[in-house]
């Protein structure tokens, strides 16, 4: 539905500054219906590579395809403007008109837009869109007399009542407060996703794109790093910038020591300082080279005296030196050779600190990722 290829942005230097590389050749793809989510911090380039599918900002360079129509292509100067995109849009900032009504407000793209619907058109599918973020009682309200969370689905009405062929939502749900965050998480998805419009929301909250996204993009100054569903990027990170983005883990530095092939998979040998660790899951790494081992708190299972672990799993012993109880779980650092790891456990499962603990950690959920550059 969507192809970006190679996509290059340099904004030109401002006031004596450097010219900044905003975007590094991003390609990705994104299916028909999907709900696609652009991670990654701050300044990594996720507004840029939004505004540039929305044809705000013009690339340097690369293609964009929306649907089967190339909407940028440098090396054939096409550049379709944002108004025959066929896009609905949501920024951070709602853009609400304060003085004017619900409806009017929704719409505006209607009445405004380059094809204007005839008036009885306009009020069916402004009360439509409406309903559809269950705001059809508001019609009449004055925009500045919303809620926060009411005038954000004011702007997601105005970006669907033209059924658009592609969503674009730039953190639409940072102006809100924690808890109304949540549910409007769901609800977001959820209409979204009734609606089959497919969606690029950007967000730089890990929660966000885990919690509502089919696919999420990690993206890492202007470059993407991974593109998966959120368990294959929580479970199996490429690169540590991945793993420590989405989700907390252990990242332990060592060397690939062997690579054998063992019932049709890589298991990899790694000295690390905790001792050696074997791992089922690597990317990008071969035997003598330097890389990190990702392991997540939720990894580790106790293993009660002189059992042995599983012929899969490493055992990992230590001195358990701190432990808070949290109610769901138990937070604790198990001390290995001077190392700290940090281990979440079940609340059911006995753990006293001081005390010497064997844990169980099973080869596939030690992550290989090759070292940081
Ligand atoms: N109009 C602009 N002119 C110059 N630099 C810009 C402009 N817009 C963004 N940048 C720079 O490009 C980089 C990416 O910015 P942006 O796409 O806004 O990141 P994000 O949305 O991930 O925070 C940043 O270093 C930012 O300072
Ligand atoms: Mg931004």
């Amino acid at each position: 539905m969507l192809v970006i290829e190679n996509l290059e942005k340099t904004y030109a230097a401002r006031g004596g500054g450097q010219p900044v590389h905003a975007l590094r050749g991003v390609n990705c793809t994104v299916k028909q219906g999907d709900f696609f989510a652009l991670l990654g911090p701050s300044g990594c380039g996720k507004t840029t590579m939004l505004q540039s599918i929305a044809g705000l900002e013009t690339p340097t360079g690369g293609k964009i395809r929306i649907g089967d129509k190339t909407v940028f292509n440098s090396d054939k100067s096409i550049y379709v403007p944002t108004s025959q995109r066929m896009l609905g849009m949501v920024f951070q900032s709602y853009a609400i008109w304060p003085h004017m009504t619900v409806f009017d407000n929704v719409a505006f793209p209607l009445v405004h837009g380059r094809h204007k619907a005839p008036r009885e058109e306009v009020r069916k599918r402004v009360m439509l869109a409406l309903e559809r973020v269950k705001l059809a009682d508001f019609a009449q309200r004055l925009a500045p007399h919303l809620s926060g969370g009411q005038q954000q689905r004011v702007a997601l009405a105005r970006a669907i009542v033209h059924e658009p062929r592609l969503l674009l939502l730039d953190e639409p749900l940072s102006n809100l407060d924690a808890r109304l965050r949540d549910t409007m998480r769901e609800d977001l998805r959820n209409l979204v996703k009734s609606l089959g419009i497919t969606t690029v929301f950007v967000t730089h909250d890990q929660v966000e794109a885990m919690g509502m996204a089919d696919q999420v993009a990690v993206l890492h100054g202007g470059s993407i790093v991974q593109i998966g569903a959120p368990e294959e990027i929580y479970f199996r990170p490429r690169t540590a910038f991945a793993a420590n983005f989405v989700g907390r883990s252990n990242t332990l530095p060592g060397r690939v020591t062997s690579v054998e092939r063992v019932g049709g998979q890589n298991l990899l040998r790694f000295q690390t300082a905790i001792g050696e660790i074997c791992s089922s899951v690597a990317s990008d790494v071969e035997a003598g080279s330097e890389g990190l081992c990702i392991i997540r708190p939720q990894a580790f299972s106790p293993v009660p005296d002189r059992t042995a672990t599983e012929e899969c799993a490493n055992a990992i012993g230590g001195v358990l030196s701190a432990r808070s109880f949290l109610g769901d779980t138990v937070e604790a650092q198990l001390t290995v050779r001077d190392t700290p790891l940090r281990i979440v456990l079940n609340s059911y499962d006995t753990v006293m600190t001081g005390s010497e603990m064997r844990f169980s950690v099973p080869f596939d959920r030690c992550v290989i990722v090759p070292a940081e550059r």
